[in-house]
């Protein structure tokens, strides 16, 4: 979809269809007040006949019949003022949302909006233009897989952002500009989430990582079996011995030539392309969504490539460990010990808990590039998904307070739920082994502490984070910039924001 910012009016325009909005119980303003008076108040009649009260979400139609060139005006509602002043973007990415899914049903080609969120909504030009894209484009998102049937026409083709004062246009278009690479980063880890496991194979993973190194002049490498072994990763290369399907290393790399002047951040993502449980099998319920369990992975190169596009001023390295956790005559079992690169040796207490052993090779790689901050993303426990529920909010654990409060505060901006958790010292008991150093699962309690503190064994640099995102890679609750079913792109924005929030500081 093409999306422009174009100085005027938007009752000039003779768009398939105009986007004007309303809150909640309140009588049109603004832009929309224009086009309800070239209407002859047929908007105030819609409202006052209670057709329409401005509900977040809710979309209505009215036909001009030639009071105004545009075909079909569209009012969007903006729910109730004291909600959207809560989280403007928000409410500007959901309104934006629906308006386009509402086109896109009426079949519109060519739609106008106004900028939703700037000026009486208290968002700057550049702001309101970057939410009205991302919930557009994010909203329209459509998975098609492996459907042979021929996929409809891409609706609407043409999205203009009406810009009443003209020297407002060059901040829209930038607004407008970030909008689309952040929503490009969501799609290219929406599609990897969505896509079967037995074509989202660790190589398949490597080869989308390299693509988007391309497309956004990162550095990549991908290490193999050979490469891993080389650096003694045997965490990782335990839970990948038991596929066919050959384990990666992913490493990208955003302004690798200029490590040594900039702030390094490292981020790192679980990539198991399909959980079983292993021999610690999952029973057949569990095992439903689990070709999600790469999502961490996913999100990392997502938010690489937007990094990359927007040329952010940080040394950023993306970690994709990725690996599938399945049985086989060379599979890893109960009570085996492995070491992992920094030499820990970690008891097997169920190859359940298969991610943390990626993740622990991963935070022992972060170390060597010496970062200021390592944030780690990662589907880990079920435990984190009964505490916070699905679809709510992630999992939050840092031994930084800085770090933590960026991510905080990325989370406010990007409407991706952090909730803090704690790294209780008591979580190590949990841990302890008769025959390792650590065990890489706890009792029945705690599991979503236990797993954080376990992670902690790799960690040697001042700032670590984890995000224990279990419940949010698929089907976010009540989103029209989420698709109701399928991945949800979670950590994206966040991670995005993040980096560019650190980077200020
Ligand atoms: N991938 C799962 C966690 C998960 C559960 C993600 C539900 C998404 C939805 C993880 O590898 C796992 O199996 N965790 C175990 C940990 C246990 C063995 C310590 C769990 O949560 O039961
Ligand atoms: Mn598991
Ligand atoms: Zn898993």
């Amino acid at each position: 979809m093409e999306i422009q910012a174009i100085p005027g009016a938007i009752q000039a325009s003779d768009a398939d269809a105009i986007v004007v909005n309303l809150f909640e119980e309140t009588q049109p303003g603004g832009a929309t007040r224009a086009v309800d008076e070239s209407l002859d108040g047929a908007i105030r009649d819609l409202i006052d006949g209670g057709d329409f009260t401005g509900k977040a979400g809710q979309v209505a139609v009215l036909y001009p019949r030639g009071a105004i060139p545009a075909r079909r005006v569209l009012v969007v509602g903006l729910g109730q003022r004291d909600d959207f002043d809560a989280d403007p973007a928000d409410a500007v990415r959901r309104a934006a949302a629906s308006a386009a899914q509402k086109a896109r049903d009426l079949k519109a080609r060519r739609v106008a909006t106004i900028l939703h969120g700037a000026g009486a909504g208290g968002l700057s030009v550049d702001a309101a233009a970057q939410a009205t894209t991302e919930g557009t484009l994010l909203g329209l998102y459509d998975y098609r897989g492996q459907k042979t049937e021929e996929p409809p026409e891409e609706l609407p083709q043409e999205l203009e952002l009406m810009i009443f004062r003209q020297p407002d246009v060059p901040a829209a278009q930038r607004g407008i500009d970030a909008g689309r690479v952040i929503a490009r980063g969501v799609t290219i880890t929406r599609d990897l989430v969505n896509l079967p496991p037995n074509l989202c194979t660790p190589i398949h993973m490597a080869q989308v990582a390299t693509d988007v190194a391309a497309d956004a002049g990162l550095r990549v490498e991908v290490l193999g079996r050979e490469e891993m072994q080389a650096l003694h990763m045997g965490a990782l290369l335990g839970v990948a011995q038991g596929s066919d399907a050959p384990p990666r290393f992913i490493v990208l790399e955003h302004n690798a030539a200029r490590a040594g002047e900039l702030d390094t951040i490292v981020l790192a993502g679980k990539g198991v392309t399909f959980d079983t449980g292993g021999y610690s099998l999952k029973p057949k319920e569990s095992m439903k969504g689990m070709k999600a369990d790469m999502a961490g992975a996913a999100a990392v190169i997502g938010a690489m490539f937007a990094v990359g596009k927007l040329g952010l001023p940080l040394h950023v390295v993306g970690l994709a460990p990725a690996a599938d956790n399945m049985i086989n005559g060379h599979a890893y079992r109960p009570e085996e010990v492995v070491t992992a690169s920094n030499g820990v040796t970690i008891e097997i207490n169920s190859t359940d808990a298969e991610g943390r052993m990626l993740l622990a090779d991963a935070l022992v790689y972060a170390a060597r590039f010496q970062p200021s901050a390592v944030v780690d993303v990662a589907t880990l426990t079920g435990a984190c998904v009964v505490a916070l529920g699905r679809g709510v909010a992630a999992g939050l654990f840092s031994t930084d307070d800085r770090l933590r409060e960026t991510l905080v505060a990325a989370s406010a901006a990007t409407a991706e739920k952090l909730w803090p958790m704690p790294l209780f010292p008591e979580y190590e008991k949990t841990l302890e082994s008769q025959t390792a150093d650590v065990r890489n699962s706890g009792d029945r309690y705690g599991g979503v502490g236990s797993s954080a503190t376990f992670l902690k064994h790799f960690v040697d640099y001042p700032a670590w984070a984890h995000v224990d995102m279990a419940g949010m890679a698929l089907e976010a609750l009540d989103n029209p910039y989420a698709p109701g079913k399928g991945a949800t792109g979670f950590g994206v924005r966040l991670l995005t924001e993040f980096v560019r929030q650190w980077g200020q500081n």
